[in-house]
Parts: structure tokens; sequence; C-alpha cells
């Protein structure tokens, strides 16, 4: 027994080194033959392995280049995608012309090189994933980095030659139907490219190039993941992985489902997402096909709406078809079936606003080619008409309804289903189904969304043995037992675990106290890394362990350019911090009530970036986040003061362990705490906008409104209530003057009225005791949007 453990590993590691040296290169004059499997080429360190590639037992064969250590072979590159090889005679050489060719069983060339006569002389596997053909001297001739089917992988340039190309299903490599590309304005966006139509979704296509954070004036089309996670574009766009850092395996893939998405790979070979392009699947374009619509359930789902029903069951691309014959004659009867919070992107015949329900249902009645239209009753009203029914979704309170123009004699019903999900605002326009009522013919078909990374393939005996050794001596040389601790591996990996000692540390022993709130007090610190950190350390948290950090991953996935971004956490006995930005220029209170000042400029950036994140919170998140807690001290600016909310999530840890429901009712700071909290009415996210109402008009007038002062009537009441007392008046008295007489006196006459008139009018809506009568976050960013765009239009951007 003694003397056979030594020996068999002795045995292992020749074999391993004699599997190693035997196939790192491919030398001119030789080729790899599709029957050996073993016949591969391997990169250095192992990471990657290139060769032909099968998935099942399919006679399908592709020259690929994968991960060796994820469980289900991932590809990341792919010579023929769009034609596989036979299992039998295929092969892959390097000719002695100097091209790498290859050849299906018949001898005909599926694919080859642009290398013919050159001086190629070998082929070989670079630890960066990369296949490369190189001269004698070494030189590289060709590499498939220039070639990349729908993986990126760190340090491969995007460039304006290449582009990203999803795959058409989970196991079906051809070229589908989104692509990630710089397009001729030199911005990076994401294309749904059909059979019958291609419709941009990414950035919001209806924003500004501008507004969408981007820049058009770099022309160098040139884009690159780092070894860190992060990825950076000449267009501006940036962002990083959750797990930012050295030492993890990442790819950034253009996935099938029309999401771009940046994977990190676990210890045990699965892929956990550490960036998504896109928060809500739905707003991928042409995901459901024509008249389909994406609807959550939560998880996203396409259904047909009433009077259609599903093309061809199992396959999403094909859509739904109308259940009835469309025809232009007068006599066909219509009816409109109202679908709220439903939009379909695109294809407007005519756009008026402001217009009534009826006008827009007459112009759509009128018009032969107008299957459905838009109605969004903000302000005055705005009306799509609509030729064809593409990019269908279906968002909780999304502030507007399609109303389907149905024959009369098609049965259906209002589609319950798709109003399922909305939670908070009640939907304030009246149907107008004309139809009968009947049952509603649900359609909906699942799409598996999740990717399946099971142990697809058998591991070797010989293989087990080198991953179980391989793990007993990673975990030994690094001594890191937590990281075995059940459930804990998701979240270390996720984003980062911090231990108490290590933020000790980073922050000096607590040393320098940065700000204190109602959740706790927040210490600057630096991590080993170099990164600037907030760290929280949380006063009263009730909840155990595995709640606690629930909690927070979900908190840790949630980013957006307006809120302060969660690095990660620490739970030790009874310490419970978190680790956060570290944003330089302070929070909002200190440039608004202090003798730092602020110009117009930036406040209205600011009352914008605020309005956004808040949004993105309350509309974009699937799980519904409230704030409860928004206020001036909440909102910390960056050295563009840009603004980033701090603090969001919070008022779910405290309030899900807590014994009595009284005390963690109520949250936020007196000042800013809408009405409702004293009411005990449900909280809402509208809330959220009541204190955002206050902030807004704090920023106006630069002084505090939420103390008391002494009303005319000898009684008190709160410096808010007077001004909004006191500008109501003066509007209605049409008193010119009265933007002058609100604005902070510090400002000097340098400001936009018609800015300052949109803030106020917004503010006074917004802290509304009733909450019915107050506005969305979305709508605020609409019209703030609008506004900053009209200031724009006098004053053009000169960049
Ligand atoms: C092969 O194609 C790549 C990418 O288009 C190009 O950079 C390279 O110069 C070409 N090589 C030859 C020998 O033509
Ligand atoms: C354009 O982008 C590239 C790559 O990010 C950068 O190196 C270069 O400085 C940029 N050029 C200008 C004029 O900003
Ligand atoms: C539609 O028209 C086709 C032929 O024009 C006919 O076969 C079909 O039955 C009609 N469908 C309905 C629902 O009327
Ligand atoms: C759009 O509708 C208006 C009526 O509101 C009409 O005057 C105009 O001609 C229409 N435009 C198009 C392109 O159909
Ligand atoms: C792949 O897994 C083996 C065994 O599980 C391990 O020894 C090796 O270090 C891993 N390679 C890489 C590049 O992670
Ligand atoms: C691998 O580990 C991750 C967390 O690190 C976990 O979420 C996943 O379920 C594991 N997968 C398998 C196949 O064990």
């Amino acid at each position: 027994m003694k003397l056979q453990a030594p020996s068999l590993l002795t045995v292992l590691i020749f074999l391993f080194l004699s599997f190693q040296t035997s196939t790192s290169l491919l030398t001119r004059g030789s080729s790899l033959s599709v029957e050996d499997s073993s016949h591969v080429l391997t990169s250095p360190d192992k990471t990657f392995t290139c060769g032909f590639y099968s998935v099942g037992d399919e006679n399908a064969y592709w020259f690929s280049v994968w991960f060796t250590n994820s469980s289900d072979r991932t590809v990341v590159w792919m010579a023929n995608r769009d034609r596989p090889v036979n299992g039998q005679g295929s092969k892959v050489s390097l000719r002695r012309n100097g091209a790498m060719v290859l050849t299906d069983v018949d001898g005909t060339v599926i694919w080859m090189t642009n290398t013919t006569s050159t001086r190629a002389d070998r082929a070989e596997l670079l630890d960066s994933g990369n296949l490369v053909l190189k001269d004698l001297q070494g030189k590289i001739l060709w590499q498939s980095f220039d070639f990349p089917t729908d993986t990126l992988l760190p340090n491969q340039y995007l460039t304006k030659n290449t582009k990203l190309i999803s795959k058409l299903g989970s196991g079906n490599f051809g070229s589908g139907f989104y692509t990630f590309y710089f397009d001729n304005d030199n911005v990076l966006r994401l294309i749904y490219d059909g059979p019958d139509t291609s419709s941009v979704y990414w950035p919001n296509p209806d924003w500004t190039v501008f507004q969408n954070g981007r820049t058009k004036y770099n022309s160098s089309r040139i884009a690159v993941l780092d070894d860190m996670g992060s990825f950076l574009s000449s267009d501006i766009f940036q962002f990083s992985a959750i797990d930012m850092g050295f030492g993890i395996k990442r790819r950034l893939t253009m996935d099938y489902d029309g999401n771009l998405r940046l994977y990190s790979l676990n210890m045990n070979g699965s892929w956990m997402i550490s960036y998504e392009a896109l928060r809500q699947q739905c707003n991928v374009h042409g995901i459901c096909g024509k008249n389909g619509i994406c609807v959550y359930t939560p998880e996203p789902e396409c259904s047909c709406p009433p009077g259609y029903e599903v093309t061809e069951p199992g396959n999403w691309n094909k859509g739904c078809k109308p259940k009835f014959n469309r025809t232009c004659s007068n006599t066909q009867q219509v009816k409109f079936i109202e679908l709220p919070h439903v939009d379909y992107y695109g294809y407007d015949l005519n756009f008026s606003s402001p217009a009534s329900l009826d006008f827009c249902m007459k112009l759509c009645l009128d018009d032969c080619r107008c299957e459905a239209f838009s109605y969004r009753l903000t302000g005055e009203g705005f009306c799509f008409t609509k030729s064809v029914l593409f990019n269908g979704f279906n968002t909780p309170n999304f502030p507007a309804s399609i109303y389907l123009k149905l024959p009369v004699n098609v049965e259906a019903s209002e589609p319950t289903s798709l109003v399922g999900t909305d939670l908070v605002c009640p939907s304030s326009v009246t149907k107008v189904v004309i139809g009968t009522s009947s049952m509603y013919d649900t359609a909906i078909k699942r799409i598996r969304w999740a990717y399946l990374y099971g142990f697809a393939i058998a591991i070797g005996a010989i293989e087990v043995i080198f991953f179980v050794t391989g793990w007993w001596f990673l975990f030994r040389k690094h001594d890191v037992p937590s990281l075995l601790e059940d459930g804990y591996r998701v979240i270390s990996s996720q984003f980062r675990r911090f231990t108490y000692v290590e933020l000790k540390k980073a922050t000096k022993n607590f040393k320098e106290e940065v700000g204190r709130g109602g959740s706790g007090a927040v210490y600057k610190g630096v991590l080993e890394d170099e990164r600037e950190v907030a760290v929280k350390r949380l006063g009263d948290i009730y909840q155990g362990e595995e709640v606690f950090w629930a909690e927070v991953s979900t908190i840790g996935k949630i980013y957006h350019m307006n809120l302060v971004r969660m690095w990660g956490f620490c739970s030790e006995d009874k310490h419970r911090l978190l680790i956060y930005e570290y944003v330089k220029n302070q929070s909002l209170d200190r440039h608004l009530f202090s003798s730092d000042f602020l110009g117009w400029k930036e406040r209205f950036k600011v009352a914008l970036g605020t309005a956004k994140g808040l949004a993105y919170l309350h509309h974009e998140c699937l799980e519904w986040v409230i704030h409860c807690d928004v206020k001036p001290e909440n909102i910390l600016l960056d050295n563009e003061f840009e603004p980033k909310i701090a603090d969001f999530g919070l008022a779910k840890l405290s309030q899900r362990g807590s014994k009595s429901s009284e005390f963690s009712r109520i949250r936020g700071t007196k000042g800013y705490m809408a009405p409702e909290w004293a009411l005990n009415l449900p909280i809402t996210a509208k809330v959220d906008v009541y204190s955002y109402g206050v902030v807004i008009l704090e920023m106006v007038k630069g002084i505090r409104l939420s103390g008391w002062v002494v009303g005319d009537g000898d009684e008190e009441e709160t410096e808010l209530k007077r001004f909004v007392r006191v500008v109501k008046t003066k509007i209605q008295c049409e008193e010119d003057s009265w933007i002058e007489d609100v604005v902070d006196p510090r400002m000097n006459g340098k400001f936009s009225k018609n800015q300052v008139a949109t803030l106020v009018r917004i503010g006074i809506s917004c802290v509304e005791g009733d909450r019915s009568k107050r506005p969305t976050m979305d709508s605020i960013v609409q019209s703030l949007l609008e506004c900053e765009a009209e200031s724009e239009v006098v004053r053009p951007d000169k960049r």
C-alpha cells in the first residue's frame, strides 16, 4: 500500500507530461484527424484546447478552440460554424504551401487560412486562446483572434473589421441573428438582423448617442477586455466585471438570446455571469418574432396577443399569426383591444401629439395599413399608429398601451396574464374593449433561457484523478477553508466576500470615517489591488447569514452609472460590512447647503442622473427596489458631478429579519418622508418620488426645505409646505418673475429659466400628498430629457 500511491502518481505525471509535449503545436506538413479525439493542440498553461469538436453523438464536427476546464467545453472560436464536417476522414492540415486547411471526408476544402505561399512553419495555441500560424522567426502570419465567432477573449480586439455573431441556439453553432459590432457612426451596438427585419436595440435606440453616454467622434473603432475584467471601447463605453480582478478566466459572448454577457469561470467548471448588457431581456428585439410579445412571468417568455396564435410551435423566431383574414373593405367591422403596459417597438406609420384616444383610434381606423396603435397618456397624449407589430414587450409600469385592431367577430378578451405583473401603479386609462368576452387564449410557450451547463461529457478516469489531485493541491496551497464551506462558493466568486482582517487592514483599523447614516458608519479604505473603497459597517441587521448574503448578492448584481456600485461584503461573527466603490466628490448636501457652490448645469445634471438611477431601480430592476431614504446625503457626486445614489437596497436588508413590524416600517429621514409612512398606507415606489421631489426643490432653492417655520397664521408648517404654497400662488397669478424669486440667489442669473421651471413643476407634483397624483420616475426622466434636449437646441453641443 505504501509503495502503490507514489508509483501511481509518478505514472500519472509521466502520462501527463508526455501528453503535454506531444500536442503543443502542429508543424508544417502534419495534420490533425477527426477520428483521433485525443489528438488536439493545447495551450502551454492548458486553459484552451484546439481540435475537432462535436456535441452528443451527431456526426457533425467543427474545428474549434474551447475551454479545457469548463464542464461543457465552452467553444470560443470555430473555423467552420456554418458547415460542420464528417466524423470520418475529415482533417485539418498545415500544408507545405503555408496554408492551414480543413477538409471534409471527400477532400473538399471547407475552410482555409489566407496564408498560402507564406513561410508559415507551425500552428500554435497560445495561453490567451489565440490560435496562430507562425513562421520560423516566430512572426505571426495569421491568428484566430482576427476572425471571432460569438466570443471575445481578454486581450482580443474588437475592431471595425470584426464582429461577434450569436449562435442560432444552444446546440446550434450556425450564425444566428444577433450581432455585436461597431456601427458606421463609430458606436458599439447590438442589432437583431433577422430574415425579414433588422433593428438596433442597444444602447437605447430612443436616445441620442450622447444621451447614451457614448461618443461618435473617435473613429479608431477599437474595444478590448483586459485581464482585470474591464472592457473599454473607443466610443467611451465601458464596464467592469462584478468580480473584477486578476487570475479569473473570462469570456464576453454574444448569446443567442440577444444579450451580451461577460462570464467568469468557476472552480467547478461552471460559468457565472459577471456583466450583462441588457438588464431587461424583453428589450432584445426580434426575440418573440412577428406579433409576439415578450412577457415577464417573471422569467421572460413569449406570448401571442389575443386573436393571434403561434406560427410554428417551438420556434418563436416565426412569431404569431393572426387567426383572421385582414381585409381593407369597408364591410369588415373592427374593434380595438387594449393591452396595457405593452408596446411594439418601431414601424410607426404616424406620430401625433397632442392627441386624444379617440383621435388616435380614428387615425388607425382610417388607415388600412394600421394594425394597432400605441397610446401614451403622459401630458397631452402620444399616439403612434403601427403598420407592423414587431419587438413586442410588456413592462410593468410602462406608461402606454397597445390597442390591437381586430375584426369584431374574432373572439378575444383581455389578456389577463399580461397585466399580472403590474404591482403598483393602477392603469388610469379606461379600457375600450368592445369585443365579446371569452376565454383568453393563452399561447405561452416557455423559452428556456437558462443555460444548461451540466456535466455533459464523460471525463476519463485519469482526468478525474487529475481534477481531484489538482483541487487538493489548489486548496492546500492557498489554505482557504472558508471557500469550501457549503454555499459560499457562489457569492465569493460573484463579487468578493471579504474577511474582516482584510477590511481592517484596508481601512487602517477603521481610521478614516467619511460619513455616518442611519444604517451605520462609512470608512474609507484602499484594497490590496489599490482600488479605493468605502466600507460601511452595518448596525442593526437582524438577519442570519444566509438571508444576508442572498440579499446583498441581489444588490451586488444591480449596476447603473447613477448607482453606487457594491463590490462585496463581509459577514463574520457579529460583523456585517458592505464594500462599495469610493465616490470622490462627497455628497450633494455638502455642495448645496454649505459654502461649496454648485452651478446650474451641474445641478440639472444631478437632478437628471438621480432620476435615471431611481427610474432604473423602480422600473428596470426586475426585483423591485424601493430606496426609502432618498436625500442629498445619499446622493454622491463623482469627479464630473455625475450623481451616484448610495444605500439603495438597504431598506430591504433591515426590514426582513426584524421582529416588530412597527419598528421596521418607519424608515427614511424626517423632512423627506412621504405622508403615507405616517398614514399606515402600503409603501410603494411613490415614496421615493416624494423624497426626490423634496431634493430637487432644495436644489433649485439652495436651502433645506425640511425644517419647520412659523407660518402666517401662527401655525407651524414645514418650509416645504410654505414654499409650495407660495410658488403655486405665484404661478396661478401668472407672475412672470416667479422663477427669479424661487431660484438660489447665489446663481446670479446664470441658469436656464426653462429648466428651473420644469424642475419646480416636477418637484411640486412629486410632493403631492395623494400619491396617485405623483408622476413615476420614468416619466420624470422623460420630461427632464426633453427639457435638456430643448436647451441643447438653443446652445448646440460644441464637442
Ligand atoms: C490575412 O487576413 C488578416 C485579417 O484580415 C490580415 O491581417 C492578414 O494580413 C492576411 N494575411 C495575408 C498573408 O494576406
Ligand atoms: C480614441 O480611442 C482610442 C482607444 O480607446 C484612444 O487610444 C484614443 O486616444 C482615442 N482618440 C481620441 C481622439 O480621443
Ligand atoms: C382566410 O382566407 C383563406 C383563403 O383566402 C381561407 O382559406 C381561410 O379559411 C380564411 N380564414 C378565416 C379565419 O376566415
Ligand atoms: C399623420 O397624421 C396627420 C393627421 O394627424 C396627417 O395630417 C398626416 O398627413 C399623417 N402623416 C402621414 C405620414 O401619414
Ligand atoms: C484544469 O483542471 C486541472 C485539474 O482539475 C487543474 O490541475 C488545472 O490547473 C486546471 N487548469 C487551468 C488552466 O485552470
Ligand atoms: C459550481 O459552482 C457554482 C458556484 O461556484 C454553483 O453555483 C454551481 O451550481 C456549481 N455547478 C456544479 C455543476 O456543480
